[in-house]
């Protein structure tokens, strides 16, 4: 996820792009960069400099002296390529008069940027990005307009982009064209704006449109054309704006947290995007890890801390159960000081938001000094964790605000499903049509997260009737009980209430003690192979006189008349049904945190990135 800034028919456009990408650096800030066209001639500014990026660029980038009206910037969350001045948008073409930057990700770029070097073209970054540009610079060495020739280069680019191109023969023209990544454009007078999200236009106009997929605008000095990519001119659909300038830096939403958890459809639905590789079967995003190698681990070692060890204490039934390998799933901050038995054979997978986390990193560097096969799950590119890795899976979450994992966590538990079918397709555990049986299923995931959210009102509803609850007690078996223990981590974390989670079996083993009325049971209820048993347990609490929510699969009714209330899921396999149950959860740990009068986004004694001991 990156931000992108336009704008044309200013008599001091570089202030306005700085202070656009501003408000788009929640979007990502491993670098940034602004290109204006200038007398003449492009002029570019670029740096990387991690969370400063944008502070930086502000500091360094000095308006040109030739009076240019027209320019574009970049703030970056890296996908392709690691943050760095070389990787950093806008990129230019070979003759350096065509300057472009993009949001999201060019899947056939590898093809495209292999057949545009034997036609002559030198590319200068690793990112999926470049190819653009030197495609544009084809189609207008050809003859065609800018606007012509983004149109025609959109015909055989795959994936998801909203980019925005200025020429330096054209120098008050811009190009903007969308494709499944948001992108709006707008007019003032004589000016005229494009950005990827709308803080950063706010201060500039109110008079927004929004573009649709496929569709290609023209922005000159106060006007506006837009077109489809055969070349139909249409109308732009305009935006009604509500929002205020500090409420739209989060996106019209109250706090970051529940901007976050609306997102969580497409950090999944991204976090799955362009994983085939040249061959057609999996791969990961960085790799000097073979197949051979793969196939040749016999035991898989999972480290992480917080929501992502849950992830990774689901992964471990999926890798049992569908790659046949043996899993241990380890608490960083433990394993590090045990003495673990590790070797070649040994797959160690280091999972981690930040891939900061000291715990976890030193935890991995340890793995690897035994010898083990070292992988890094990481939502940051080019992250400690990444680099200290033989190979890295990204979750393509976005960046996170709040402190409370939310799209992170979905995004890891998508990547670790991902990385066990890997492993079974390499072991042969899997055939080749039920690796992509399963990758169906997770493609249907996006949706029903979606339609999960859509309920949170009802969530609101049980959280209004469990306000004056103390005690709260959440149980799962299967993968039901690792969602346990991250609904537990949520409401302690965020709304400051006790919460303990338990495999729901264990609880005859002692904590049933607590158990008398005022506490509250959430039974993650929804049907896997210990659904039965889960009820019987659901049954025991309930008879001690607690009041009982269970998460239950639509129109189980079953389940529901255990309870007192009922927070209802879409149905999804049980493997994959962690991805939706959490939902809820989620929600409801929300909405006790705001009524106790508790500020989501930053809990108290908490940080994003834990780099202590
Ligand atoms: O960046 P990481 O994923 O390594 O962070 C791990 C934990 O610190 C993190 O998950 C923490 O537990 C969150 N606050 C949970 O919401």
């Amino acid at each position: 996820m990156c931000g992108i800034i336009g704008g044309t028919g200013l008599d001091e456009v570089l202030p306005v792009l700085v202070e656009g990408l501003r408000r788009l650096e929640y979007r990502g800030y491993d670098s940034a960069g602004v290109a204006l066209a200038d007398g003449g001639s492009i002029w570019r500014v670029r740096v990387a400099n991690g969370t400063n990026s944008v502070a930086e660029l502000a500091g360094v980038a000095r308006p040109p002296s030739k009076g240019s009206r027209a320019g574009i910037a970049h703030t970056r969350w890296a996908t392709h390529g690691r943050p760095s001045v070389e990787n950093a948008h806008p990129h230019l073409d070979c003759t350096g008069r065509i300057a472009l930057v993009h949001n999201g990700i060019v899947e056939n770029h590898l093809s495209l940027a292999e057949a545009l070097t034997d036609r002559g073209h030198v590319l200068q970054s690793a990112t999926d990005t470049e190819v653009l540009v030197h495609l544009i610079e084809e189609e207008v060495a050809r003859g065609l307009a800018l606007v012509e020739a983004v149109r025609s280069v959109l015909a055989t680019v795959r994936g998801s982009l909203a980019i925005a191109v200025i020429s330096a023969d054209d120098p008050e023209t811009i190009v903007a064209a969308r494709r499944a990544t948001p992108l709006i454009v707008g007019l003032r007078d004589h000016a005229a704006f494009l950005a990827s999200d709308i803080p950063a236009l706010l201060g500039q106009t109110r008079q927004l449109y929004v573009l649709d997929d496929d569709e290609v605008a023209e922005l000159r000095p106060g006007a506006l054309r837009v077109l489809t990519l055969a070349g139909a001119e249409v109308e732009p659909r305009a935006l009604e704006v509500a929002w205020s300038l500090e409420s739209a830096q989060k996106g019209g939403f109250d706090d970051f947290m529940s901007k976050e958890i609306r997102e969580q459809p497409d950090a999944v639905a991204n976090t799955l995007l362009d994983r085939l590789g040249p061959d057609g079967s999996l791969a990961f995003d960085d790799a000097e890890l073979s197949a051979e190698e793969l196939r040749s681990v016999d035991k898989v070692c999972i480290i992480a801390c917080g929501s992502s060890h849950h992830a990774a204490m689901v992964a471990k039934y999926a890798v049992e159960h569908w790659a046949r390998l043996p899993v241990e799933v380890d608490i960083a901050s433990e394993f590090r000081y045990r003495d673990p038995v590790l070797d070649a054979r040994t797959l160690a997978v280091g999972v981690s938001q930040s891939g900061e986390t000291l715990d976890t990193l030193v935890a991995m560097r340890e793995a690897r000094n035994s010898g083990a096969r070292l992988i890094a799950v990481s939502n940051v590119v080019d992250s400690s964790m990444a680099r200290e890795a033989q190979a890295a899976l990204y979750t393509h979450a976005g960046p996170e605000v709040g402190v409370a994992a939310t799209k992170t966590f979905l995004a890891q538990l998508v990547a670790l499903e991902l990385l066990a079918l890997m492993l079974a397709e390499v072991r042969g555990t899997l055939s080749h049509a039920e690796v992509s049986g399963w990758l169906s299923k997770l493609h249907e995931v996006p949706g029903l997260v979606r339609e999960a959210i859509r309920r949170s009102e009802d969530v609101d509803a049980v959280a209004k009737a469990l306000a004056d609850a103390r005690d709260f007690f959440y149980l799962g078996r299967h993968v039901g009980f690792p969602v346990a223990l991250e609904g537990a981590l949520k409401l302690k974390e965020l709304a400051y209430l006790r919460a303990e989670g338990y495999p729901a079996g264990e609880l005859k083993h002692g904590p049933i003690a607590l158990i008398e009325p005022g506490a509250v049971v959430v039974a993650v209820a929804t049907r896997n192979r210990l659904w039965e048993k889960l009820c019987s347990n659901v049954q025991e609490v309930a008879s001690r006189g607690a009041t009982v929510v269970v998460i239950a699969d639509d129109g189980d009714h079953e389940t529901a008349a255990l309870a007192d209330h009922v927070l209802w899921v879409p149905h999804a396999d049980p493997l994959i049904s962690p991805l939706v149950d959490v939902v809820p959860l989620q929600l409801l740990a929300y909405r006790l945190a705001r009524l106790h009068g508790h500020d989501p986004d930053r809990p108290r004694n908490l940080a994003k990135v834990v780099t202590v001991e």
